[in-house]
């Protein structure tokens, strides 16, 4: 298989497990329920679960990478929800279509948001129940990544951060914590689940990828936000400076956020060569994440 054909198969797999291995729209509250799925099936990159396949894929083992990659997948979905939020960053599409809060309502998007957070807990504790401790540790890195000094941490920091003079210091806390803790996390629950899980070069190799892999997505993000369309990426163009967002752009201009992506990418990709073992997907997916159109 060739990169696009094994991107396309990582993100087939994940939307077909996203409709099979979940509570169903009908399930009592429906409103709830499906409103869960909305956003879970509304599509979107799946780039986190891709990241968690891939990293198992470098040195695969036996247990099944497929309900971690879920886990990531369904935290990640709840930050949008929630970050969408006319309280956060009062945004009306996402995906291609409108926003949970805009399809149902506010009460129902805050609900389904709160509602995916232990899903993806339990979804982990219940699938490694036959491994115990390799089940508390994948908990207690999502939990960890998805807490308050990591995501959510990152996630307030950035509201505060709006309409205030960008500096370097904010900025890098904003997008190491509100982005980079998931994608480097994404990452990590699969390296875990493969049979060099336990190695700790390995795993500190991939630490480093996994962070300026983030960091690196998060400035194409700010640059995509200016440089595209509102039809291209599914979102709202332009938002971040009608929010008067802290981002790379406002800080520096656009070209040395570019500049910033590639260096973060070319880190990425260094500690990636070094792991060796199946790493050619990944060496090409964190080039096509630094030239991707949405
Ligand atoms: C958007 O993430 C939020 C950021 C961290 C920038 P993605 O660009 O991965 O969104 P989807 O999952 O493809 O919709
Ligand atoms: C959001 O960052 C990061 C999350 C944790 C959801 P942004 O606010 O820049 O994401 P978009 O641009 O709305 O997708
Ligand atoms: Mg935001
Ligand atoms: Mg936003
Ligand atoms: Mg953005």
């Amino acid at each position: 298989m060739n990169f696009s054909e094994q991107l396309k198969s990582y993100q087939d797999l994940i939307n077909q497990r996203m409709v099979t291995d979940l509570p169903e729209s009908g399930l009592r509250p429906s409103q709830l329920h499906s409103a869960m799925n909305y956003s879970l099936q509304a599509g979107g990159k799946r780039l986190r679960p891709v990241l968690t396949l891939a990293a198992h894929d470098l040195f695969p083992g036996e247990l099944n990478p497929v309900p971690a990659a879920l886990a990531v997948e369904i935290i990640h979905t709840y930050s949008l929800i929630h970050d969408d939020l006319p309280a956060m960053d009062d945004s009306d599409l996402r995906r291609g279509r409108p926003a949970c809060h805009k399809a149902y309502d506010e009460a129902t998007a805050i609900l389904a948001g709160d509602a995916l957070i232990p899903l993806a807990f339990e979804l982990l504790a219940r699938e490694y129940r036959p491994h115990p401790q390799l089940g508390l540790d994948l908990v207690h890195m999502l939990a960890r990544t998805a807490g308050g000094e990591k995501l959510v941490g990152g996630q307030m920091e950035d509201l505060l951060a709006e309409g205030t003079e960008p500096n370097e210091q904010t900025l890098s806390f904003v997008h190491a914590n509100k982005t980079a803790a998931m994608i480097e996390t994404s990452l990590l629950l699969g390296f875990r689940l493969g049979s060099m899980g336990g190695d700790e070069k390995l795993t500190q190799l991939l630490i480093e990828a996994g962070h300026a892999l983030g960091l690196a997505f998060q400035a194409v993000d700010d640059l995509l936000d200016v440089t595209s369309t509102t039809e291209a990426l599914g979102k709202d163009a332009c938002h971040d400076e009608d929010r008067n967002k802290m981002t790379w752009v406002a800080l520096a201009g656009i070209d040395r956020a570019r500049e910033l992506a590639s260096q973060h990418t070319e880190r990425a990709l260094a500690a990636f060569r070094k792991m060796g073992g199946g790493n050619e997907f990944l060496l090409r997916l964190a080039e096509h994440m630094l030239v991707r159109e949405k």
